[in-house]
């Protein structure tokens, strides 16, 4: 079956999980992947939280299947003379370096853009260029303090707080993935290609943006009637961490099921959608709160949302998470159970949607990883494994027009 990226050739020059995370999706769709990595090391992940010996770790394995890996020093005249090849021939190449390091590398946007004019090339950093931190190296939760996301996550009397959502890493690289594809579009309009770059900080902040309309709301009206500390509590004049609370206009908390004092995932999200305040008080036993003037609109239930939350509490206390939510869903209220990561790796639903999948893998044997979480009517993007450190270097070289005699030679002089 011919897949939307068939015959669209990406170098991917990532590493760690941000690029990564990008040309795997990219893969996915059909793209021909082909991961340059250092001889004899590679993707630093390749050896990060290893748990076999001598097995390329899951951090690796999750992040790069679909991809061909190419060994190349490209420090290295020969190598760099390899890479010009390739480049010449491809339409994207990919990279995460830290800042600088392509430059310093002889592969600056415009030698690039020299060597192949109608190359697409895409890089993400921590900070967006000409911003005054754009010299930093960046990582996951250095990002997620630079976007916003954690002076605003986490609870009011407690540290701002890191998401184990990867905001910063593979939430950019689904950034970077969208603009690649917007500029292949603009390609096929003008034949050029052309730079793309996404910071993580600026990834963060777009997914951060309710935080950025609180900020405004509240330097005009000094509360945000949505958060935890109204009506009783107090505001400064930088949006509070809020807890659990929701952040649109439906109030929500965690609330704890039977087995919470021994199961701490024993709590379901509940949610009060304004215009479901009859159904909820109807499933509750509470009908008289139906009309009752201190609970009718969302505004009257707010001073006293936390007791209205104890309430459906003691609801649940004899019901477990499932039990609960299979109660709540005919009632038509938003909600779900606190699921673990055990419980989504065996869920059956996402095994037969292909978003978690079973790879078999070379060394590892099998392991379970992420599908594509897109679906398509007329795709079912398969998963292949990721591969092992330089399987597809001679492959690539022979495709370059090297010989076997080339390859013996580059590989004589290390540098690939
Ligand atoms: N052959 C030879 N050299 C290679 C190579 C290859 N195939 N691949 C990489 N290198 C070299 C680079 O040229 C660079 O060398 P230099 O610093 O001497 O110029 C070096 O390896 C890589 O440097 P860098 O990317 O800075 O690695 P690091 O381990 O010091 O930093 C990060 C890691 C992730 C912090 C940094 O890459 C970064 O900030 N990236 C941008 C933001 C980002 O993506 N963050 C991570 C998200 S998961």
């Amino acid at each position: 079956m011919t897949k939307p990226l068939d015959g669209i050739k990406i170098i991917d020059f990532t590493h760690v999980q941000a690029g990564p995370a990008c040309t795997q999706l990219l893969a996915w769709f059909g793209a021909d992947v082909i991961k340059v990595e250092r001889p004899g090391s590679g993707d630093v992940t390749r050896n990060q939280l290893r748990d076999i010996p001598d097995a390329d770790a899951l951090y690796f394995t999750m992040l790069n299947s679909n991809k061909k890996s190419l060994t190349l020093d490209t420090k290295k005249p020969e190598g760099k003379e390899v890479l010009e090849k390739l480049i010449r021939e491809s339409d994207v190449l990919v990279e995460n370096f830290g800042p600088g390091a392509l430059d310093r590398m002889g592969f600056s946007w415009e030698r690039l853009n020299e060597l192949n004019p109608k190359m697409i090339v895409a890089s993400v950093k921590g900070f967006s260029d000409g911003h005054h931190y754009d010299d930093l190296k960046v990582y996951e939760n250095v990002a997620q303090c630079a976007g916003g996301a954690a002076s605003t996550t986490g609870f009011w009397d407690g540290p701002p707080t890191i998401s184990a959502a990867a905001l910063g890493d593979s939430n950019t690289g689904m950034h970077l993935a969208i603009g690649i594809l917007t500029a292949l579009l603009g390609r096929d309009k003008t034949g050029k290609g052309q730079k793309v770059a996404v910071s993580m900080q600026d990834s963060v902040l777009n997914l951060c943006r309710v935080k950025l309309r609180d900020q405004q709301r509240l330097e005009r009206v000094g509360y945000l009637e949505e958060y935890p500390q109204y009506p009783h509590g107090e505001f400064g004049d930088v949006v509070p961490r809020g807890g659990n609370a929701g952040g649109g206009g439906q109030p929500g908390w965690v609330l704890k099921c039977k087995g919470w004092e021994t199961d701490s995932n024993a709590y379901i999200y509940f949610t009060i959608q304004g215009h479901a305040w009859e159904p909820i008080c109807k499933a509750l036993g509470k009908p008289e709160w139906i009309e009752d003037p201190a609970y009718k609109t969302a505004e009257a239930r707010q001073p006293h949302i936390f007791e209205i939350f104890k309430t459906i509490e003691a609801w649940l206390a004899d019901k477990t998470k499932f039990e609960a939510v299979d109660i709540l869903r005919k009632f038509d209220i938003p909600c779900a159970p606190v699921l673990t990561m055990k419980e989504l790796a065996n869920d059956p639903s996402l095994r037969a949607s292909g978003t978690i999948v079973e790879v078999p893998h070379k060394k590892r044997g099998s392991y379970l990883t992420v599908g594509s979480p897109i679906k398509f009517s007329d795709m079912k993007p398969e998963v292949t494994a990721s591969p092992l450190l330089g399987e597809h270097t001679d492959e690539v070289l022979a495709g370059l027009g090297y010989s076997k005699q080339d390859i013996f030679n580059l590989r004589e002089m290390k540098a690939v």
